[in-house]
């Protein structure tokens, strides 16, 4: 196996953390390893929504952190979300200057729409449904134009390389069937959700929890890995992943409906604008009972190409014509609340090793997230993570030989991925998540170490612990929110380091 000693942070990943990341490093010298191009297989190029951000005269950064605690059902970190709400308009004017074409008002200020639990209408948008692949285009040029930037788009992570302390003192990357010790004073983890754990999901397939499991297993602390948010309206037209119907064709008029055209969350005009999670809910359950799930977006009529392009063009790929016919939807894996615990600037409870974006739980996101917090909180608290992470020096001494995790077998992801979807989904009990325990020993059994298998059993424990409902974890079971909002906090031994 060959060695190099990287001067400067070792980003994991290549998404609108990362990248934000490294762009704010300068001028240390920053390698980013991503799995794939950039712009592939991350899930902030998919993200319809927009950046959330206290931008109007009627505005503030203390109503939109109000709004974030509220949808955060007890959980939510007040410094960190103050922390997040007022970086807003400082992060969205950094992205707009790196060239994010954000859409504008009549008078030049950047236009905000509004969505489901927001006050106020405060989500900067680009070209209707296509802010992310906007903004994240933005950042890669950006990126490959920094000069104190190198790019690996065939790196993949496969483990974590720490010292007789436990610190994490860099990486082990594998680039073209060759694993490569990558030493650097700072490792980074910006390698995105979980979604792919689940058959039905709305993030690209390859997002499997990796970090939070390597994580895990390094020493570092897991918090609230079982909240996960099921977006409500994810395309059901036979595609994996599946496309999504962005919840702003509901700010736009679109309904719920079932297959007999009854409204699934009843006939107010603002019944369907209801917590991500209410909806999930009852879309599932009239899936569940027969009674099928339906967009109907009708409404929207002849102007939804120009309004929602991605949205239209997913559908006519699908051969549905949404302005003629409801699109069927159900409530798939949409976004990871729970992760590697991190300060808003991305310190890990492990020296050496930082997380942002996706896969770190900072607190701000609490039991569920607020729609379009997630670019605002990858970008503001990326900047942060990199301005902190550029300031670490290399350490020295020993440090351990890293062993490099499997993959599971293809045969084995899709029955992990029918499991979760199953036993660790919208609803869950006792019973089935004991079930997807059982699987989940049984995959661990035939392929011991594999990286999916152990994000998703940290999932699946915590969902089990969790005996009551809050935000994303519905238990069918223990229905009722419990009187105090609790943190689950999951943390291994660090491993003894090989003799
Ligand atoms: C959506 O556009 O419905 C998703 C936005 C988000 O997840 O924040």
């Amino acid at each position: 196996m060959s060695r190099i000693e990287h001067d400067g942070p070792l980003i994991i990943g290549g998404g609108l953390a990362g990248l934000s990341t490294a762009l704010e490093a300068a001028p240390r010298k920053v390698l980013v390893a991503t799995p794939a191009p950039l712009l592939q297989a991350c899930s902030s190029a998919w993200a319809q929504g927009g950046v959330a951000a206290a931008l109007s005269p009627s505005d503030a950064p203390a109503l939109h952190a109000a709004d974030t605690e509220a949808a955060g059902a007890g959980l939510v970190e007040t410094t960190a979300a103050q922390l997040l709400t007022a970086d807003g308009r400082e992060t969205v004017e950094w992205l707009a200057a790196l060239g994010a074409p954000f859409d504008r008002d009549a008078a030049g200020d950047f236009a905000v729409s509004l969505e489901a639990a927001h006050s106020r209408a405060r989500v900067a948008r680009v070209g209707g449904d296509g802010a992310g692949r906007a903004i994240l285009s933005a950042l890669v040029a950006a990126a490959r134009a920094a000069p104190h930037i190198e790019i690996w788009e065939d790196g993949r992570l496969r483990g974590l390389i720490q010292d007789e302390a436990g610190r994490v003192r860099g990486a082990l990357v594998e680039r073209g069937g060759r694993l490569l010790e990558v030493l650097a004073p700072a490792v980074v983890l910006a390698t995105g959700g979980a979604g792919g754990l689940y058959a039905q999901t709305t993030t690209p397939a390859a997002l499997l929890g990796e970090g939070m499991a390597l994580a895990h297993r390094a020493g570092a602390e897991i918090l609230d890995p079982e909240f996960v948010q099921f977006h409500p309206t994810a395309m059901d037209v036979g595609l994996d992943p599946m496309p999504l119907a962005t919840e702003a064709l509901r700010g736009e008029g679109a309904r719920l409906i079932d297959g007999e055209g009854g409204f699934l969350l009843g006939e107010a005009a603002d019944a369907d604008l209801q917590p991500r999670d209410v909806v999930a809910r009852a879309v599932h359950a009239a899936r569940a009972a027969g009674r099928g799930a339906f967009l109907d977006a009708r409404a929207i009529g002849w102007d939804f190409p120009h309004a929602f392009p991605a949205v239209f063009a997913a559908c006519m790929r699908a051969g549905l014509d949404p302005r003629e016919s409801p699109i069927p939807v159900a409530a798939a894996a949409h976004y990871h609340m729970g992760g590697i615990a991190a300060g808003p600037d991305g310190r890990t409870t492990l020296e050496g090793l930082f997380a942002v974006g996706e896969c770190a739980a900072t607190g701000v996101h609490g039991a569920n997230r607020l729609a379009s917090n997630s670019l605002l909180e990858a970008a503001a608290f990326g900047r942060r993570t990199g301005r902190r992470a550029a300031r670490v020096t290399m350490a020295a001494g020993p440090v351990a030989a890293p062993v490099a995790a499997p993959d599971l077998p293809p045969e084995g992801l899709k029955r992990l991925r029918r499991t979760m979807s199953a036993d660790a989904g919208v609803v869950r009990s006792a019973a089935g998540l004991s079930r997807a325990l059982t699987v989940l020993d049984q995959l661990e059994a035939r392929t011991p170490g594999a990286l999916p298998t152990a994000a998703a059993r940290l999932i699946v424990l915590a969902a089990l612990a969790r005996r009551e409902s809050r935000g994303g974890h519905w238990r069918g079971d223990f229905p009722e929110a419990a009187a105090e909002a609790r943190h689950t906090r999951l943390r291994a031994p660090v491993p003894a380091m090989a003799e």
